[in-house]
């Protein structure tokens, strides 16, 4: 089993990192692999909506991080996605970076458990936590939670590590992902996966 960590900060050792290392190293005590991917701090462009994904199951624009973002989500069994805080938002590159590992319509990540993270120094952790776990629900991947909405406080990793209660929070989260692939794992063979319709999409349209 193993749990892909995104950093999505421009910082490959900053804040966001600093709470994701905490998750990885719970992780690690409970069994779990895992491993810390940076988005990278070159530029990473918006979705094009040319719709190309949904036939090849890649990127057209090759030139940055994002069809490698895919190949790993995929291969993850469960996902973590960190981000800094950004006037109350995640930051505009990880939004890119999301846009276009999730905009594949098939659903490739369905079933995935899945989680986000936030790091900021004072405010909008919750509106930018909200935003991240938008992506999971609304691509059948059900949500870990922990013990208070997913953020670490500060803005340097010297200040994260003196908050406390956002590393247990970083922990919780870990443990619970851990027991979560643990349990799809034993339930391999002996439940059924939910059966799939096939998609309406209305347009709120209606004839
Ligand atoms: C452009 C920009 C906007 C920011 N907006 C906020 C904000 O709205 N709220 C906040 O608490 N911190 C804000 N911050 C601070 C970062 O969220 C905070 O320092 C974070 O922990 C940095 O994480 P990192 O080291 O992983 O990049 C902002 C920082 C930048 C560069």
């Amino acid at each position: 089993m193993n749990v892909l960590l995104i950093n999505g900060s421009p910082h490959p050792r900053g804040c966001t990192f600093t709470a994701l290392s905490e998750i990885a190293r719970t992780l690690t005590a409970e069994g779990v692999e895992s491993e810390i991917f940076h988005i990278g701090n070159r530029p990473i462009r918006g979705c094009m909506a040319c719709g190309k994904c949904k036939d090849t199951g890649l990127c057209v624009f090759t030139e940055d991080s994002v069809n490698e973002g895919i190949a790993r989500f995929n291969a993850a069994d469960g996902v973590v996605v960190g981000s800094p805080v950004y006037y109350a938002a995640p930051n505009g590159a990880v939004c890119a970076f999301l846009d276009r590992v999730f905009f594949l319509k098939a659903h490739p990540y369905a079933l995935k458990p899945a989680a986000s993270i936030v790091s900021c120094r004072r405010g909008g952790a919750s509106a930018a936590f909200d935003r991240l776990n938008k992506y999971f629900t609304i691509s059948q991947m059900p949500i870990v939670s922990s013990q208070y909405w997913n953020a670490v406080h500060g803005n340097t990793p010297e200040e994260v590590q003196k908050d406390l209660e956002g590393l247990q929070i970083m922990r919780t989260l870990a443990r619970n992902m851990a027991w979560m692939l643990k349990c799809i794992e034993q339930a391999k063979g002996h439940v059924p996966l939910p059966e799939r319709e096939a998609s309406i999409a209305t347009n709120f349209i209606r004839d």
